[in-house]
């Protein structure tokens, strides 16, 4: 078997941050297989905590959310992965110890998880979490914070960017893929609404830290990313 595992003893933080669908998860994963890494998607985690608060009721089909239930409910909320049962590793999220990874990636959750990720007592739980996954570097997390509030000392920081059509054409091929059956408007709107909350709100919004290395993908190709990021991780690691 290829072993293409890059071995190096130092061992760092790498925090990948971006706007929705910017592809980003992909990437993150793939750069924590080549370089043997644990890799954590910490938007899988918001949207986690939404689908809890769809399942009571705490929001949905218009109902504004109910902050006061929800941050009530967050000590019985608890948030994990499992490695994935395919060959591809590709880890699963349990909410509860339920493995809930197919029903967090639907449209009903990707629309109602902004406002679950504005609270900041939300943020705060989450963001305790992912400091403890990341106590013993060698880890990827991905997200929209993880260079400014979750690992501001992280050695590689990454901002992942690429244009809001080029991002809601990508989101539409991978819901079609799955079978949904969604329009490229309701993509795009989503897809700009969340934009606009994310880097709005007033806990942690979405912006790109000082010391972020910048990566537009909209031209690239998959291999192009990932040779980027190689690189970058090898120049920081002193491997080349
Ligand atoms: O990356 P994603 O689309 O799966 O993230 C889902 C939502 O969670 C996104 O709208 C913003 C929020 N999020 C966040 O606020 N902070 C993070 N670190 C990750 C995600």
């Amino acid at each position: 078997m290829e072993n293409n595992t890059k071995q190096t003893d130092k061992k760092i933080t790498i925090a990948i941050d971006g706007y929705s669908s910017s592809g980003k998860s992909t990437m993150a994963r793939e750069l924590a297989r080549r370089v043997g890494y644990i890799y954590v998607d910490s938007g899988a985690m918001y949207r986690a905590v939404t689908l809890y608060a769809l399942r009571h009721g705490f929001v949905g089909h218009g109902k504004a959310l109910d902050r006061e239930a929800l941050v009530a409910s967050l000590p019985d909320i608890h948030i994990g992965f499992a490695a994935g049962s395919g060959t591809d590793g590709v880890q699963h999220t349990l909410l509860n110890g339920e493995d809930i990874e197919s029903q967090i990636r639907d449209l009903e959750v990707s629309s109602y998880v902004s406002p679950v990720a504005e609270v900041a007592e939300v943020r705060r739980a989450l963001v305790r979490l992912q400091q403890e996954m990341g106590l013993d570097k060698g880890i990827v997390m991905d997200g929209r914070d993880i260079g400014t509030a979750v690992f501001p000392d992280a050695e590689m920081k990454v901002f992942v960017n690429a244009s809001a059509a080029e991002r809601a054409g990508r989101r539409l091929r991978e819901l079609e893929a799955k079978g949904e059956k969604v329009s490229y408007d309701e993509v795009l709107h989503n897809i700009e609404e969340r934009d606009r909350i994310d880097t709005t709100r007033k806990v942690s919004p979405l912006r790109k830290a000082d010391d972020a290395y910048v990566l537009d993908n909209s031209n690239l190709t998959r291999e192009e990313q990932m040779k980027w990021l190689i690189d970058l991780f090898d120049r920081i690691t002193g491997i080349s």
